[in-house]
């Protein structure tokens, strides 16, 4: 076969995929280069092809599809029902108005931001905010799904990571990435190995090319496993603590009102007798009064009713939960 055709042969199975053209053609040009006495570089051909086979059970093994990936869901949460720290609700609103607001932006070759990430203890919002985003932007929450995304052969989670960030490329939509440091892991850990070093620099990639039509947000209980470079692709960093003293009276504020009436207790002194609590708890905690309410009917009284749930909660958190804030 003349040079040029082996070329194009070697560029159409390429494109293709055809991995059995592909050898075929690699073998074709290692005869070629041996018979100029090319030998160093038929040499280098022939290592290059003795490692093909590996790489075509990777392309046949990964059958996954593509919604495998990922979950979707509507998002039902409003930005207004989460209790945040003003500075957290101006930041996340500036947000949403630059990605409203985007066409004007452009007209002055600006962009919208579009990378945020949420980091703090469980049961604080990070989900939760996640979702209130997209549904103020109306879009759907796309969250990677590890299951799907984490594959057992050599570069395959590099490369279902490439087809997520595809999808996602081609529509308006927020992707979520919670336990983000499981895949920014930082690159200097000891335990690393290749494959990690492999994925965190994909991912990083990825999110570089990420169009600003899609919103990226992230979430980590573990800052401190955050690879730097990856943290530093985030321009909107957000620290969600458990609520502080005053959140807490706000949030009591609203059971008390939804409950349309007094909890028996002062609003103030039961924030304080639930310091360590994390959102996740006090909402567990408001279910629990609810149902007790509900069940005890007619001679419920909602002291008692919080009184109980009160030491519950103690005894589950232990002395611990109970000191502080
Ligand atoms: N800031 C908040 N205001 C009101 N409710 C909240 C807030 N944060 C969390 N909650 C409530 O607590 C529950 C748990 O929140 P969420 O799942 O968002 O926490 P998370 O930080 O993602 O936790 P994890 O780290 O375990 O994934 C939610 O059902 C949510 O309603
Ligand atoms: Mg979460």
């Amino acid at each position: 076969m003349a040079r040029s055709d082996l070329v194009l042969s070697l560029i159409e199975a390429g494109v293709k995929g055809d991995q059995a053209r592909l050898r075929r053609t690699v073998e074709a040009l290692i005869a070629d280069e041996r018979a100029k006495q090319h030998n160093a570089l038929a040499d280098r051909l022939d290592r290059v092809i003795s490692k093909q086979p590996e790489a075509a059970a990777n392309v046949i093994a990964d059958q996954i599809s593509s919604t495998d990936l990922f979950s979707a869901k509507t998002p039902e949460r409003q930005l207004s029902e989460l209790v945040l720290p003003s500075p957290i609700t101006k930041l996340v609103r500036q947000m949403i108005e630059e990605q409203h607001r985007s066409e004007l932006l452009k007209a002055y070759n600006l962009k919208p931001r579009h990378r945020l990430i949420a980091v703090g203890p469980p049961g604080n919002g990070k989900t939760s905010l996640a979702e209130a985003i997209a549904y103020e932007l109306m879009v759907p929450l796309i969250t990677l799904s590890y299951e799907g995304i984490i594959g057992s052969y050599l570069g395959q989670t590099a490369q279902r990571l490439g087809r997520l960030f595809s999808f996602v490329r081609q529509r308006s939509c927020v992707l979520f990435i919670d336990e983000f440091d499981a895949l920014g892991k930082e690159r200097g850990d000891l335990h690393e190995t290749g494959e990690i070093k492999r994925v965190v620099n994909s991912l990083l990639l990825q999110i570089d090319s990420l169009p600003s039509h899609v919103v990226l947000v992230a979430a980590s209980n573990h800052e401190e496993l955050l690879d730097r470079a990856a943290w530093r692709r985030f321009e909107i960093k957000i620290d969600l603590p458990k609520p502080t003293v005053k959140q807490r009276i706000q949030w009591l504020s609203r059971l008390k009102k939804s409950l349309k009436q007094s909890l028996g207790y002062d609003i103030e002194k039961l924030a304080r007798k639930l310091a360590g609590a994390s959102f996740s708890d006090l909402e567990q905690f408001s279910l629990n009064i609810r149902r007790r309410y509900v069940l005890e009917q007619p001679q419920s009284s909602l002291r008692k009713i919080v009184n109980s749930e009160l030491s519950t909660l103690r005894s589950r958190k232990g002395r611990s939960s109970t000191s502080g804030q």
